[in-house]
């Protein structure tokens, strides 16, 4: 059926962490009509649970040559030099800006930033704010200069707004998006919004497992829009998996709670039941190895055990330090029972990050023309196969203001026009409401579980092609009785779920080799150099 409403703007930015913020308040600088759409709440996406914090070369010691050093290594091969050489270069500026901005940082007693280390940087590089709780800090400062234009016609908001698919015209160019919006008065239900840009910023797939540290939002849903609409699709099979989650029994899924690497970075070590420190000897950073490393390290421990954890000890860092510098871990710890002051804290890896995504080049273009995508959602090229700590809210920074000034150049030179009236219609009539997914059903919500067990069995911290094979085989199941007549967000939701698990088992099937995040029990020697480059997938006009 028809869309029931249809709106307007210059620029559609999906999404509301540091990425889909920072693009928006550039734009609306530069263009006219800026419209930002957020699946629930402006602060409830990953950026608010970013603990460690931001890394750029802010020390006089220290270069973004140094930085890019250390990014390369830990991306094993597979980042792409220009890309991470503009992180670098221009993060120092952007962490500044961030500050005259309003976010504040924790600083020492000259005032400036303090600096600590994490997992692979040769240097203290990462600054905080409030101890541990530097992304919720940073989307503080981010919404309140949008609270402060608020005013400004140039940019209008819409919450609970979940983006079900992208429209093309007929040469492909993406030209709006679908919605479907839950109480916003006029624009209820699911309606149209027509635009010459759409730059998603949607984060990261971390429901498509069982276990992960992201939020509950966090389903894939630019990356399956994307995918559908034919994007190419990067190194989706590069997922990171955080060495230190909490470990809170066989059962338990869902989100669950992360023990910064900045803890390590402070002082703390990995031990085993019988309290060897394991990471000594496997790395020269032993316990501040690359998160990968660190990773393995701890899956092998536990098969060697027979364990389903590991232990962090933080014991020796004292209470009053603790509480000072990880105000929220420690609380978060002793809710759940655990002092990290005095007690051991069982940990195991999670799934914490999506290093590949939708394939964009040094401005955030992907390959489809009028659509950019910014922060997890993409690939940029800077992590490569294993992403280097704190370098994620960096690339939202980053890669914001390129896209931004890309969006308003062409703009200025004629170029990104508006869809004409007779493509806009044709797509729109096109859209059903009752099934946006290009003829492919919809899942039923309660096939969320599936996905997540289907994929953390035989696509998690370790596959083989065996393993793979049956995920691949459980997910065509699953696609194969969907028959959901609900249609709404929820049962999008687990559909994008099931088309990232998809894309990304047949990425992990593709690369038969173990790099960075990709680890295969059948392949298990590192790094084969045949497979340096990229992992590209496109779907077929036959949804192939
Ligand atoms: C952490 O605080 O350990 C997470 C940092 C990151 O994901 O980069």
């Amino acid at each position: 059926g028809e869309p029931g409403w249809t709106t307007s703007a210059d620029v559609i930015v999906v999404g509301s962490g540091i990425a889909g913020l920072t693009t928006a308040l550039r734009l609306r600088q530069r263009v006219d009509r800026v419209l930002l759409v957020t699946k629930t709440v402006l602060n409830e996406g990953s950026t608010q649970w970013a603990q460690g914090g931001i890394a750029a070369a802010l020390d006089p010691g220290d270069s973004p040559e140094e930085h890019l050093h250390d990014t390369l290594v830990a991306g094993c091969g597979v980042c792409d030099v220009p890309a991470v050489t503009a992180l670098v270069h221009e993060g120092p500026e952007r962490v500044r800006e961030l500050v005259a901005l309003g976010a504040e940082f924790d600083l020492d007693d000259e005032g400036e930033l303090k600096l600590t280390r994490e997992g692979g940087h040769h240097k203290d590089r990462i600054a905080h704010a409030g101890g541990d709780a530097t992304g919720k800090e940073i989307s503080r400062a981010l919404i309140a200069a949008l609270h402060r234009v608020q005013d400004d016609p140039g940019i209008e908001v819409i919450e609970h707004a979940l983006v079900v698919d992208l429209l093309q015209d007929n040469e492909s160019r993406v030209c709006g998006v679908t919605l479907h919006v839950i109480g916003e008065g006029q624009m209820d239900g699911v309606g149209a919004a027509m635009s010459r840009a759409v730059v998603l910023a949607t984060g990261g797939l971390g429901q498509v497992y069982s276990a992960t540290t992201n939020p509950s939002v966090a389903t894939g849903d630019g990356m399956a829009a994307a995918l559908r609409a034919g994007a190419v699709m990067a190194d989706v099979e590069f997922v990171q998996f955080h060495p230190t989650v909490l470990w809170l029994g066989p059962g338990s899924s869902g989100q669950q709670p992360l023990i910064s690497e900045a803890v390590r970075g402070e002082g703390a070590f990995l031990v085993d039941r019988d309290g060897v420190r394991f990471m000594q000897g496997r790395h020269p950073l032993a316990d501040l190895a690359p998160r990968d490393v660190v990773s393995r390290a701890i899956v092998d421990r536990m098969q060697q055990t027979g364990e389903d954890h590991v232990f962090l000890d933080a014991r020796h860092l004292g209470q009053a330090f603790l509480e000072e510098r990880f105000p929220s871990i420690v609380a978060r710890c002793r809710e759940l029972g655990f002092d990290p002051a005095t007690e051991l804290l069982p940990v195991a890896p999670a799934q914490h990050y999506a290093s590949g995504g939708v394939r964009t080049d040094l401005v955030g273009r992907s390959s489809l023309d009028g659509l950019y995508a910014c922060g997890e959602v993409s690939c940029t090229g800077v992590h490569g196969a294993n992403r280097l700590a704190s370098n994620s809210l960096l690339e939202g920074l980053v890669f914001a203001h390129r896209i931004a000034d890309d969006i308003s150049e062409r703009m200025a030179v004629g170029q990104l026009p508006q869809a004409d009236q007779a493509d806009r219609s044709a797509q729109v009539g096109a859209t059903d409401d009752g099934d946006p997914h290009d003829g492919s059903a919809l899942l039923d919500s309660s096939a969320r579980v599936q996905v997540q067990a289907a994929m953390t069995a035989g696509a998690g911290a370790v596959r083989s092609a065996q393993s793979l094979a049956s995920t691949a085989a459980a997910l065509r199941d699953l696609a194969l009785a969907a028959t959901s007549t609900e249609s709404g967000p929820a049962s999008w939701e687990t559909t994008n779920l099931l088309h990232i698990g998809q894309v990304l088992t047949l990425a992990a099937t593709l690369r038969e080799e173990t790099r960075g995040g990709h680890v295969r029990s059948d392949h298990p020697d590192q790094v084969d150099p045949r497979w340096r480059g990229h992992t590209l997938i496109v779907r077929g006009a036959d949804g192939s």
